[in-house]
């Protein structure tokens, strides 16, 4: 249709620039640039670096979307952006960008939620995304299930991690045998050649009378770690591929036990997994084969989608342009640890409080 909005989307909450642009639920164009080999050597993101980086990326990142999508900046309907969360000085780049090129070009800027955006990019791949949904959301960041009614306005969250993220395990674990940052993808690679069940690793928080819904990776992380020393203190080599394999399966079986379990209990038929952990080849299968005995829908984006982009911002921006949400007001700021709750963030509109703002403005 050609009537559904054309948004560009700005993401620079972690160490990715990204600039995607979408038509309604059509995908135009997903530009990154990624600072990840800048931190690497740190074993993990360093914010100074990954800020300096975005600010060096953004506007050739921009202009490599919008001659991906075919389009100049002048049909665009909407400028979104990534509000929050994530690190203050790198969401501040992105936000600024986003104001700067909406208020050149006259468009309405939209600040929107990573955790949702997450959530609504898989409308680039199955369309419309039911409601409710169940969401599973994985990352570096985030592990959550949170249920949502309209993805621009209602995110309920049931349950998260207590400690560690998912993501957070996959990159301690990996640093502790020394495969390098980000852990993910290597550790994804090398379970494949091993053993899922040669070590029992424990299950964090699946007692009868552990919360139902929140997660904990940090007596995992611990148990793994200590294993690969015992192994280390006799001289005896370590198994990489039987301890991730291990290890990743005591990770995913935790979180599509749970998730099925929220689906099951909150009467839902959908789940849908993204955040970068989403693109992990076991998460992606067990949920497959566990969704399909409970009768369980499950939509999760292809791995590049998962992982943080600009489309994802784009999907959501292009959401809230379709539902009339209102567009942010010009002192929309980066909120580094912006709730879940909030898809949308307006910005202060009210003449009365402008005062206020312009002094908020001046010190954050
Ligand atoms: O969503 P994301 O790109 O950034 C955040 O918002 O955090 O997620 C990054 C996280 C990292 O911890 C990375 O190790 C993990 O996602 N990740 C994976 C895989 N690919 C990325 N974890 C497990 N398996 C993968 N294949
Ligand atoms: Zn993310």
């Amino acid at each position: 249709m050609a009537d559904e909005p054309l948004v560009l989307g700005i993401e620079t909450s972690c160490d990715e620039t990204g600039v995607g642009i979408v038509r309604g639920t059509t995908l135009l164009a997903d530009a990154v640039a990624s600072s990840v080999d800048e931190h690497a050597r740190f074993g993990g993101v360093v914010p100074e670096v990954a800020s300096r980086a975005h600010l060096e990326a953004m506007v050739p990142t921009i202009e490599r979307a919008l001659k991906d999508a075919g389009i100049t900046a002048r049909d665009l309907d909407g400028i979104a952006v990534t509000a929050g969360p994530g690190l203050a000085g790198a969401l501040l780049v992105g936000v600024t960008a986003a104001k700067a090129y909406a208020y050149a070009l006259g468009k309405p800027l939209y600040g929107v939620n990573h955790l949702a955006s997450h959530i609504c990019v898989d409308q680039l791949e199955h369309g419309a995304l039911p409601e409710p949904t169940m969401a599973l959301l994985v990352s570096g960041g985030h592990s959550s299930l949170l249920l949502s009614t309209d993805i621009t306005s209602d995110v309920r969250p049931l349950g998260a991690t207590i400690d560690d993220a998912a993501g957070e395990a996959f990159d301690k674990i990996a640093r502790v045998l020394n495969l390098g940052f980000p852990g993910g993808p290597v550790i994804d690679r090398y379970a494949r050649e091993g053993d899922p069940a040669a070590i029992a690793f424990p299950r964090g928080l699946t007692g009868p009378r552990d919360a139902p819904y929140d997660f904990s990776f940090s007596g995992l992380k611990t148990s793994v770690a200590r294993w690969i020393e015992a192994k280390r203190a006799a001289g005896e080599d370590v198994p990489v591929r039987d301890v991730s394999a291990s290890f990743q399966e005591a990770v995913v079986d935790v979180l599509t036990r749970k998730a099925v379990r929220a689906c099951k209990d909150e009467g839902v038929d959908h789940l849908m997994i993204g955040g970068g952990v989403a693109a992990n080849s076991r998460l992606r299968a067990l949920a497959q084969e566990r969704c399909e005995a409970a009768g369980i829908r499950l939509r999760v984006p292809r791995p590049k989608l998962c992982t943080d982009n600009g489309a994802m911002v784009a999907a959501l921006g292009a959401e809230m342009v379709a539902r009339d949400r209102p567009a942010s007001a010009w002192d929309l700021s980066a909120d580094s640890s912006l709730p879940v709750t909030e898809p949308h963030v307006p910005g202060h509109h009210h003449h009365d409080h402008v005062h206020e703002v312009s002094k908020e403005n001046l010190y954050s």
